[in-house]
């Protein structure tokens, strides 16, 4: 394939966003717009992509920084045309440029590589609105051959009544385009350099002007507002949803789910209302997740239950665990398998090995658990001594007591007992019981304090 440009569109202002944070730094399903325009220009595998931002808009590079893109200011903005000249002087002259919209997020690889196919000359990416206004109408002639891209304030009323439209990105041998942009004017209603005006410029030299729709309309759905955000968002969640059903997971309300990255699920996977996936997720077979509970970057295996309201956050839980309801899994917890971490229960930066189980109330921090490990209710691990933390060890078969408190550094030794409501700071012995508690005493006689008159 001949080596492809791409200019992504992004100084617009955004102003009815009302932000102060330029337009494409907003979030879709938890990335930046401008971010999935990028995510998709890098998949098509270019030689070059430049990014035209806008006065004002320094936050846009400092952003995209991890991406090997060129940044390129516009300043002032006088129109799409002269948005994409701004960008022709860091592009090679070979191959195809491809211009694309920090706004219009949710442009596909297979889409692209469409117009990438059909060949030479100019490739526009145009679609059917039954309500085409605001948008270029397409005019063709008699024999159906594309003619010019008009905009609708320069609009005639017969032209206005097109339903097909330009979305706004285009393919171009990069040598052709440079020469079209160059002879743009701005004589128009807008008093812009118009990137549409390069259409009829094509078509008088006699290069072939070629259309492509997109495989979804959603594909070419543009940004301005809140609103439009929140639809374009409900749009993607759907299509994620129905990617999920498709695969046979199992939704409780595919109108109730939202995924913020990747979420591969495998066989027989059940999901309740109101669920958040963020970054990288996995469920393995026949794990089910309860309602309302949010994971973010975390495997899960197979035959897991996560109770609802549970948060699991770069965490690995083993398999046939039982978490939840309203437990949390803060990063680096590492869970064996048949595990259980019931309500109110905290684990940071801890590995519990199979078949250990802390049912209720605790905090488990930079701790390591063996196996077979019971956990009673109440029970902390103190590894915060205000400066450092440290490290508790709890080794197999352990039974602690509720209400305990491990003071950091400390080892709980395999097979020892801790009696309930004991504050253990030093290491305890194997197999034997460790308790440290005053003795329960009786005070023969006492009376509470009686109220003052
Ligand atoms: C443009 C097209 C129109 C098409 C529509 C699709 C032109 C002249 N018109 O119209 O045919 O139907 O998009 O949405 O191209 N931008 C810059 N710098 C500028 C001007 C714009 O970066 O100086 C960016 C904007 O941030 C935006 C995009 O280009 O992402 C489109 O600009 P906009 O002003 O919305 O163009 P439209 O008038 O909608
Ligand atoms: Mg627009």
């Amino acid at each position: 394939m001949t080596p492809l440009n791409i200019v992504i569109l992004a100084a617009g202002k955004g102003t009815r966003m009302y932000s102060e944070k330029p337009k494409v730094l907003h979030a879709l399903a938890g990335k930046p717009l401008v971010q999935h325009v990028l995510d998709c220009a890098i998949s098509l595998q270019p030689q070059q992509v430049c990014v035209v931002y806008g006065h004002g808009g320094e936050a846009v590079p400092q952003a995209m920084s991890q991406y090997a893109a060129r940044f390129v200011i516009q300043e002032p903005q006088l129109g799409t045309g002269h948005a994409v000249q701004q960008a022709m002087p860091h592009l090679g002259d070979e191959g195809t440029t491809l211009v694309l919209y920090g706004d219009v997020p949710l442009i596909q690889h297979g889409t692209l590589h469409q117009m990438q196919q059909v060949g030479n000359g100019l490739v526009l990416l145009t679609v059917n609105l039954p309500n085409p206004s605001g948008y270029g109408r397409i005019v063709r002639d008699a024999q159906g051959d594309v003619l010019a891209i008009v905009e609708e304030k320069d609009a005639t009323p017969e032209q206005r009544e097109i339903r097909e439209v330009n979305t706004g990105i285009l393919l171009a041998p990069t040598k052709m385009l440079r020469g079209w942009l160059a002879k743009l004017q701005n004589n128009n209603t807008q008093g812009e350099y118009y990137l549409t005006d390069i259409v009829s410029m094509a078509v008088q030299q006699g290069v072939a002007v070629h259309t492509v729709q997109p495989a979804q309309e959603w594909e070419i759905h543009g940004i301005n507002s809140k609103s439009q955000l929140a639809v374009l968002e409900r749009t993607w969640q759907l299509v994620e949803a129905s990617r999920l059903l498709i695969k046979g997971v199992t939704l409780a309300d595919a109108s109730r789910i939202d995924v913020r990255g990747k979420l591969n699920c495998g066989r027989d996977v059940e999901i309740d209302v109101g669920c958040i996936f963020e970054g990288k997720v996995s469920l393995g077979d026949n794990v089910r997740v309860g309602a309302y509970s949010v994971i973010r970057n975390s495997s899960i295996a197979a035959g897991t239950e996560i109770a609802p309201y549970s948060h699991i956050d770069s965490s690995e839980v083993g398999a046939n665990c039982r978490i939840g309801p309203y437990a949390r899994l803060r990063p680096g917890t590492k869970l064996g398998d048949e595990v259980h971490i019931g309500n109110f229960v905290e684990v940071k930066n801890s590995e519990i090995a199979a078949n250990s189980k802390a049912n209720h109330l605790s905090y488990i921090g930079d701790s390591t658990v063996g196996s077979r490990v019971n956990v009673g209710a109440g029970t902390i691990t103190c590894n915060y001594d205000g400066v450092n933390k440290h490290r508790t060890v709890i080794e197999d078969d352990v039974f602690i007591g509720s209400d305990t408190q491990l003071v950091a550094p400390v080892t709980v030794g395999k097979g020892s007992t801790i009696g309930a409501g004991s504050t253990i700071t030093r290491n305890t012995p194997g197999n034997e019981l460790t308790l440290s508690r005053s003795k329960q005493v009786t005070v023969a006689g006492w009376k509470r304090s009686a109220r003052k008159k």
